[in-house]
C-alpha cells in the first residue's frame, strides 16, 4: 500500500512544512488541482505546485480537476516519478491528452468520477500508469466515502488482468475503510481530512498504514 496525502485539506499557510512533515511516510505527494469548471471549487496551480516542487523529494501525484487538461500538464514542472491525472470526463481527445502528459516526463493516471461507467477507461489501460477511482464527488474533501467504489476496484482490478498498472482511490477514506479498499484491490490511497484533520499528521498516517493491515 503507497499512501498518498492529499494537501488539500492542509494549512495552506504552511503547504512547505505540511508536506515536509508527512513526507517520510508518504509514497507520493497528492496535490488537487481544481479550477471551478471541471468542479465547483478553486485551489492552486502550476506556480504554487512548482515552487513546492523544487523544496521536496517525495514523487508529485498531480491530480488536475480541470478543463483542458492537455493544455495545463506541460506547464507542470514534473521530475521522473511524478505522476500526472487527468479526469476522463474532462476532455474529448484523452489520446491527445495522454500524449500531452507523456511528453512533460511524468507517468499518465487518468481518474474517473463516482457517476461515470468504468468502461470509459478501460480501453485506456494499455497507456496509463495509474487509475484513479474517485469514492466522493471531486472537488472537496472531507466527504464520505462511496461504497460502491469498491466493486469498481475490483472490477478493475480483474479487467487490468497483470497489467503494470496501479489502482489508486481518492475520497472518504479513513482508518475504518482503508482495508477494505486495499481488499478490493488499491494500491495508491489519497487521504485528504484523515491526515492533515488530524493534530498529530504522522501519527494518523501510522494508523491508516497499521489499519490496511
Ligand atoms: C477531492 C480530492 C481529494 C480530497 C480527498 O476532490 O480529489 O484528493 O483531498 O479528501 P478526503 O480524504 O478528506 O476525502
Ligand atoms: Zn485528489
Amino acid at each position: 500500500m503507497k499512501l498518498a496525502p492529499s494537501l488539500l485539506s492542509a494549512d495552506f499557510a504552511r503547504l512547505l512544512d505540511e508536506a515536509s512533515l508527512v513526507a517520510p511516510l508518504a509514497s507520493y505527494l497528492h496535490w488537487d488541482v481544481m479550477d471551478a469548471h471541471f468542479v465547483p471549487n478553486l485551489t492552486f496551480g502550476p506556480p504554487v505546485v512548482n515552487a513546492l516542487r523544487r523544496r521536496l523529494d517525495v514523487p508529485f501525484e498531480i491530480h488536475l480537476m480541470i478543463d483542458h487538461p492537455a493544455e495545463y500538464a506541460p506547464q507542470f514542472d514534473v521530475r521522473s516519478g511524478d505522476t500526472i491525472l487527468f479526469h476522463i470526463e474532462a476532455t474529448d481527445s484523452p489520446s491527445a491528452t495522454m500524449d500531452a502528459i507523456a511528453r512533460t516526463g511524468a507517468e499518465v493516471g487518468v481518474s474517473l468520477r463516482p457517476r461515470t461507467p468504468l468502461e470509459a477507461v478501460l480501453p485506456l489501460l494499455d497507456r496509463v500508469s495509474t487509475v484513479l477511482v474517485m469514492s466522493v464527488e471531486p472537488g472537496f474533501g472531507g466527504q464520505t466515502f462511496r461504497p460502491e467504489a469498491l466493486e469498481r476496484i475490483r472490477r478493475l482490478a480483474a479487467a487490468i488482468a497483470g497489467r503494470p498498472v496501479r489502482i489508486g482511490v481518492d475520497g472518504g477514506i479513513s482508518a475504518g475503510n482503508v482495508r477494505a479498499v486495499v481488499a478490493a484491490g488499491a494500491e495508491i490511497i489519497v487521504a485528504g481530512s484523515a491526515i492533515f484533520g488530524a493534530a498529530d499528521r504522522p501519527a494518523a498516517m501510522r494508523a491508516l498504514l497499521e489499519a490496511a493491515r
